[in-house]
């Protein structure tokens, strides 16, 4: 199979196998991925309800087989989250990968936040209390609203150079700009602190059919972080509504993904052709693609694929 047959797909396969019998060792720049947290969500198929045990060893299975099609110096983002009546699961996860990853940075994603004026001091850009966000309140006496999940970044030995600025953050203050070498853009180091809210929809039942899915502007930041100029590849072994394929093609790169869920994979492939419908060449080589009725009356969107990425069968 070549590259250009093999990458920019979503196979509907279980994850392990889709690894094992696709992917070659190291050939794999980035993995951004969100596992199932095995607290009873409801999916539509997938059982989220496993023994403890099992669903760790399960787990650390899959950790193991990314760490093998891992290049050395890539980076495993995972994604994971936890409830209140089981906060140790998402650190249970990272304990057992700690066997086979070091764990280079832990990033919280915030998806709600409130900040009062009176904590900010003199900032002329907040004008008043803000709360900002979307979230899932709780109702309960003991336990808070989570607005929060964490993003593990793994890396095989700890020591990846990251792109830092190429997802910094502009300086409030401009005149640290002339004070330190590093600020020379404008830019300062984001933080480990993401706040990245959900796009506001009107019907979750049209618009986003899937009980757990991370926007796309997360993985944009991931793969950014890792270095856009040196990611070739994408893989989410989990690709649920296929956010992970559309960051990856709002920024350039290949991506493949695996997802046990016909149902989501067909959501996930009219998103990615209602992405491809907007897309606009940007660079030289980019196809401009019109609309989507276009790529559903003409071409399948397979074709659409492999002309948008023109893959060099030297990539690896
Ligand atoms: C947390 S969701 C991922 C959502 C995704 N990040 C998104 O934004 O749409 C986990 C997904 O893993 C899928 N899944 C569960 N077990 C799997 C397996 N063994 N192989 C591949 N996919 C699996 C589930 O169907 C579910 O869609």
């Amino acid at each position: 199979m070549t590259l250009s047959e093999k990458y920019n797909k979503i196979y509907h396969m279980d994850c392990l196998k889709g690894m094992r019998e696709l992917l070659d060792d190291k050939e794999v720049d980035v993995v951004v991925t969100s596992p199932p947290y095995n607290l009873g969500i409801e999916y539509n198929t997938y059982n989220d309800n496993l023994p403890r045990e099992k669903y760790l060893k399960w787990i650390e299975e899959v950790g193991k087989e990314i760490k093998r099609v891992l290049k050395d110096d890539g980076s495993f983002f995972l994604n994971i989250g936890y409830s209140n009546r089981d906060p140790w699961i998402a650190l249970d996860v990272a304990f057992r990968l700690r066997k086979h990853f070091v764990l280079q940075n832990v990033i919280h994603w915030i998806k709600s936040i409130a900040i009062q004026k009176e904590d900010v001091g003199i900032y002329p850009n907040v004008r008043g209390d803000i709360a900002v966000g979307h979230y899932k309140p709780v109702n309960s006496d003991r336990y808070l609203s989570i607005m929060h999940e964490y993003i593990f970044h793994f890396t095989k030995k700890g020591d990846v150079k990251l792109d830092k600025l190429a997802i910094g953050v502009p300086y409030q203050d401009k005149s640290n700009i002339k004070r330190w070498k590093s600020a020379k853009m404008g830019l300062r180091d984001r933080g480990n602190v993401w706040f990245i809210p959900y796009e506001t929809i009107k019907s979750r039942e049209k618009q986003r059919p899937h009980p757990a899915t991370f926007p796309v502007k997360l993985v944009e930041l991931c793969i950014k972080l890792h270095g856009l100029n040196r990611t070739k590849l994408v893989l989410d072994p989990f690709m649920g509504l296929g956010s992970t394929a559309i960051a990856s093609i709002r920024l350039g790169v290949n991506f493949i993904g695996f997802e046990i869920d016909e149902y989501y994979i067909k959501i996930a492939e009219n998103r990615i052709k209602q992405e491809l419908g907007k897309a606009h060449r940007s660079k030289g080589d980019k196809l401009t693609i019109a609309s989507t009725r276009e790529i559903n009356k003409t071409r399948t969107l397979t074709d659409y694929l492999s002309a948008y990425y023109s893959i060099s069968e030297k990539t690896r």
